[in-house]
């Protein structure tokens, strides 16, 4: 395949300290940083990390829902399904994009998750286990990643929050379609709103966790913060969407499982119980109930897509041959 990622000038060619001080004085002004210009090496490697990782997210992230494609309860649902999924599969496509235009070419991003080097959100490795589950996924994990990349819009390398931009309006989609599913059943019979609540008790605790650790044990925070690639802790971003999910549980007649949940009048937020952090950590190792299969998944539809890229490759090289020919 064609690697159509820019040439970036060599260390040597630019005045380091000059160069710096631009940049230090784009961040400062909250202005954007673009491909061509200089970076330090820690900012374009953090910033490839996070906006890989972003993307094979987007990616592993269409297998729960994928699962239930067939098994919709009615052609209309089956077709909002099948559009929310495909929106990740673009997504995904759109961050890698912009993951290369810091230099590193697709192939080797996505080598890095098939050989299982880069990492994914901790969220798609629980199972999808009832339809109650598409509803849960819509309203909590979709709103959780809309809390998390909605500040995201304003991050400072521009393609990333460009991309930002068109997937926060898609994920604002997501979670209402979520919402939607989990307040018919609330609505339903007494098994149906059962279902509502046991796909919420299943997945409270992990979508709180996509916020990543507790700011205290959170690596890359600090200096993301001052590069203003995030703009808000992890704590503070899994604050707000508690502060935002509370009400919208209580409209849907439904709880969150947490007997420590409650508001706090002088913080003016709701307090929340400790999450299961060993379980967290034990995840993003590998060892949750589904990475295995997860992975499995994506090796083998990538092998099922060889055919596509040579395909597409041999029809980029006949058109180049016929351009030459054409120039001759
Ligand atoms: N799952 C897996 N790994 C996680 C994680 C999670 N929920 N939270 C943190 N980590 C990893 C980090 O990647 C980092 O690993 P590394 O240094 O080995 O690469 C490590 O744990 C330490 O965490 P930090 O807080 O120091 O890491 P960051 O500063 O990168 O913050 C983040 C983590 C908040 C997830 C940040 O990277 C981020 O905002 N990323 C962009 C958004 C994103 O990737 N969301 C994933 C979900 S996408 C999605 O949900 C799709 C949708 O359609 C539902």
């Amino acid at each position: 395949m064609t690697n159509n990622v820019t040439e970036f000038p060599k260390r040597d060619d630019v005045d380091i300290e000059a160069a710096q001080a631009y940049f230090d004085d784009l961040i400062d002004r909250d202005l954007r940083i673009e491909p061509a210009d200089w970076m330090p090496d820690a900012y374009r490697k953090t910033l490839t990390r996070q906006v890989s990782q972003h993307a094979h997210s987007e990616i592993i992230g269409m297998q729960p829902e994928a699962n239930w494609i067939l098994r919709a309860p009615s052609l209309k649902r089956k077709a909002i399904l099948i559009a929310k999924v495909q929106d990740e599969a673009g997504h995904g496509l759109y961050l890698y994009s912009a993951a290369e235009t810091l230099g590193t070419p697709r192939d080797e991003l996505n080598q890095q998750l098939l050989d299982g080097k880069a990492k994914y959100s901790s969220i798609f490795n629980y199972p999808a286990r009832t339809w109650a589950d598409m509803g849960a996924i819509g309203w909590l994990v979709d709103g959780a990643a809309i809390q998390n990349q909605v500040p995201l819009c304003r991050t400072s390398y521009g393609p990333y929050s460009r991309a930002m931009v068109r997937i926060c309006k898609e994920e604002s989609f997501h979670q209402r379609q979520g919402w939607e599913i989990l307040y018919t059943l609330a609505q339903g019979t007494p098994e149906q709103k059962q279902m509502a609540q046991d796909a919420i008790n299943r997945f409270y605790g992990p979508a709180l966790q996509m916020f990543g650790p507790p700011d205290a044990e959170s690596p890359n925070s600090k200096q993301s913060m001052a590069w203003k690639i995030k703009r808000f802790s992890n704590d503070e971003l899994r604050q707000r969407f508690v502060d935002m999910i509370v009400p919208q549980c209580e409209a849907l007649g439904l709880e969150l499982p947490d007997p420590d949940l409650k508001w706090n009048e002088e913080r003016g937020h709701y307090d929340f119980g400790e999450l299961d952090w060993d379980e967290f950590f034990a995840v993003i190792k590998g060892h949750g109930p589904c990475n295995a299969q997860r992975m499995a998944r994506r090796r083998e539809a990538h092998d099922n897509g060889a055919w596509v890229r040579e395909a597409a490759a041999a029809y980029a090289e006949k058109q180049a041959a016929e351009a030459d020919t054409a120039v001759a």
